[in-house]
C-alpha cells in the first residue's frame, strides 16, 4: 500500500522503515528541513542501531522516500500515519501543539477519504477528538485508527519487527480490516477495540513497567536496609513466571522521553475524571529519589564535595541511545554542580547532547581512562557495554581514590576486589 508517515522522530522514522522493508511505499514527512535533508543521505537524526542500513536498503529499493511537509500531497496515499511528539507539557499533561498543525495540514492538503494511524501517544479521548475534527465541514470521510507502538529506544529495529501484539482502536471495521492489513507480515496477535480501550492500553503498559521499576528500586533500599541483596531477590522473584525478571532490575531509576512523561500524563488523566491514582504517584516519588541515590551515597563519604573530581560513566537514559530526556545523569549533575564537585563525564553517545546543557560547566572526556584520570569517584550512570568491560585494574591505576558508586549494578566483580571500594543500589555498604 501507499502509506506516509507524518513525524520523523524515533517512533515516526522506524515505524516508516519497517513500512517499507515489509514491502510498502513509504513516504516519511517532516517539516524540519535539516532532518530532511540528512535522511535523503542516508543519516539517521537519532542514534539507533541498524537504521542507517535499513534507510539506504528502502530507498535503494524505491519503496521509502523522504520530504518536506510542504511537498506533500496527501490524496496520493491509502492511509497516513502521525507520529509526531506529544512533549510533556508544563502542567504535566501531553502538549497536542504538534498534532493538532497536522490535523489542519491533512485537511487542507488531503482531497479524498482517507485513513489516519494514530501512532503518537495520546491521551484518552483524543483521537476522537481527531476524527472529529478531520470530519468537521469536510467533503470527504476521514476515519481514525489508533494504533499505539510499544517499541524501545536502542531496539527499537528489532522490537518493531518482532511486535508481541498490535493494537488497533476504532469502531469502523473496514478501517480496522486495513490498517490489519498493512501490519499482516508483522504476524503478532491482534487486539481490536475501540479509541479508549486503545489509549488506555499504552499508557496502562507504560506506567505499569515504571512501576515495577520503582517497586524493585523500593525493594532495593529496603535490602541495603536489612542486608540482603537485591540482585539475588530480583532473580528469586523473576524466577516465578506470574512476576517476571523483566523490568525487575534495580538501579538509579527510569528516565527517557516516554515513563516520565506517561506516568505524569496518566496522572493528569485519573485526576480529570476524579480517579485515585496513588499507585502510579508512588512510582513517580520512588523514582525521583532514585535519581539521586548515588549522591547521597557520595554526600556520605564526602561531607565536603567541593573542588573534588567525580567521574560521571554513561550520561544516556539507557545504553545504546544518545538519548539524555529525563536522565538521571542529568539530575546527577546538577546536585553535584551545587556542591561545587569537578565534574568530569564520559559516554560514547551522549557527549554532545550533554554539552548543548552544561556546556563549559564540566569536563568532556573523549575516553574512560581520560574520565578517571585523578578521580575521587566514579558514578556509574548507564550500564554500556564499553563500561560494564572497564578492567578493575584501570580503577586502581587511574583514580587518586578506587572508589566506584554503581548505579546500574554493572561492575559488580568489584565486590571481590579488596583494593577497590564499591557501593551498589541494592545491597549494603562498601567493601
Ligand atoms: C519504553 C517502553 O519500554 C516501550 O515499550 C515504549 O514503546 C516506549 O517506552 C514508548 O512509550 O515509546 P524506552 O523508554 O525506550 O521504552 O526504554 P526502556 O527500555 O523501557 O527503559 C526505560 C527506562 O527504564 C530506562 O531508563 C532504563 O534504564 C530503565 N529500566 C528498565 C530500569 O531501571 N530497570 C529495568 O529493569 C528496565
Amino acid at each position: 500500500m501507499e502509506i506516509s508517515v507524518i513525524g520523523t522522530g524515533y517512533v515516526g522514522l522506524v515505524t516508516g522503515v519497517s513500512l517499507a522493508q515489509i514491502g510498502h511505499t513509504v513516504t516519511c514527512v517532516d517539516n524540519n528541513e535539516e532532518k530532511i535533508t540528512k535522511l535523503k543521505q542516508f543519516k539517521s537524526p537519532i542514534y539507533e542501531p541498524g537504521i542507517e542500513e535499513l534507510i539506504e536498503e528502502n530507498v535503494e529499493q524505491n519503496r521509502l522516500t523522504f520530504k518536506l511537509g510542504q511537498e506533500v500531497d496527501y490524496s496520493q496515499f491509502d492511509a497516513i500515519y502521525l507520529a509526531v511528539g506529544t512533549p510533556q507539557s508544563e502542567d504535566g499533561t501531553a502538549d497536542l501543539t504538534f498534532i493538532n498543525q497536522v490535523v489542519i495540514d491533512i485537511k487542507n492538503k488531503c482531497h479524498q477519504d482517507m485513513v489516519i494511524v494514530t501512532k503518537s501517544t495520546v491521551p484518552v479521548g483524543t483521537n476522537a477528538s481527531i476524527e472529529q475534527k478531520l470530519n468537521e465541514d469536510s467533503d470527504y470521510k476521514f476515519t481514525v485508527v489508533s494504533n499505539p507502538e510499544f517499541l524501545r529506544e536502542g531496539s527499537a529495529i528489532e522490537d518493531v519487527f518482532h511486535p508481541e501484539r498490535i493494537i488497533l482502536g476504532s469502531d469502523d471495521e473496514a478501517a480496522l480490516d486495513m490498517v490489519e492489513e498493512i501490519n499482516e507480515p508483522f504476524h503478532a496477535p491482534v487486539v481490536r477495540s475501540n479509541f479508549e480501550s486503545a489509549e488506555i492500553i499504552k499508557y496502562a503498559s507504560n506506567a505499569f513497567l515504571a512501576t515495577k521499576i520503582s517497586y524493585i528500586n523500593m525493594i532495593a533500599d529496603l535490602c541495603e536496609a536489612v542486608g540482603a541483596d537485591v540482585q539475588t531477590v530480583s532473580r528469586g522473584m523473576g524466577l516465578d513466571s506470574r512476576i517476571g525478571n523483566k523490568f525487575l532490575k534495580a538501579g538509579i531509576g527510569y528516565g527517557g522521553s516516554c515513563f516520565p512523561k506517561d506516568t505524569s500524563a496518566l496522572t493528569k488523566i485519573a485526576e480529570q475524571h476524579d480517579v485515585d491514582s496513588s499507585i502510579i504517584k508512588s512510582a513517580i516519588k520512588v523514582n525521583q529519589d532514585e535519581q539521586v541515590k548515588l549522591v547521597s551515597y557520595l554526600d556520605d563519604i564526602y561531607p565536603a564535595l567541593a573542588g573534588k573530581k567525580i567521574s560521571l560513566l554513561g550520561l544516556a537514559f539507557k545504553p545504546e541511545t544518545d538519548d539524555i530526556r529525563d536522565a538521571a545523569s542529568i539530575r546527577i549533575i546538577n546536585e553535584l554542580l551545587d556542591r561545587k564537585a569537578k565534574i568530569h563525564v564520559y559516554d560514547p553517545e551522549a557527549t554532545n547532547n550533554i554539552r548543548n546543557i552544561f556546556g563549559g560547566k564540566l569536563t568532556y572526556s573523549e575516553n574512560i581512562s581520560d574520565c578517571l584520570q585523578d578521580s575521587e569517584a566514579a558514578l556509574v550512570i548507564t550500564e554500556w557495554k564499553e563500561i560494564k568491560g572497564i578492567q578493575l585494574q584501570t580503577f586502581k591505576d587511574k583514580m587518586r581514590r578506587a572508589l566506584i558508586l554503581d548505579g546500574r549494578g554493572a561492575l559488580l566483580n568489584a565486590t571481590d576486589d579488596p583494593e577497590i571500594e564499591y557501593q551498589t543500589i541494592g545491597r549494603r555498604g562498601i567493601n
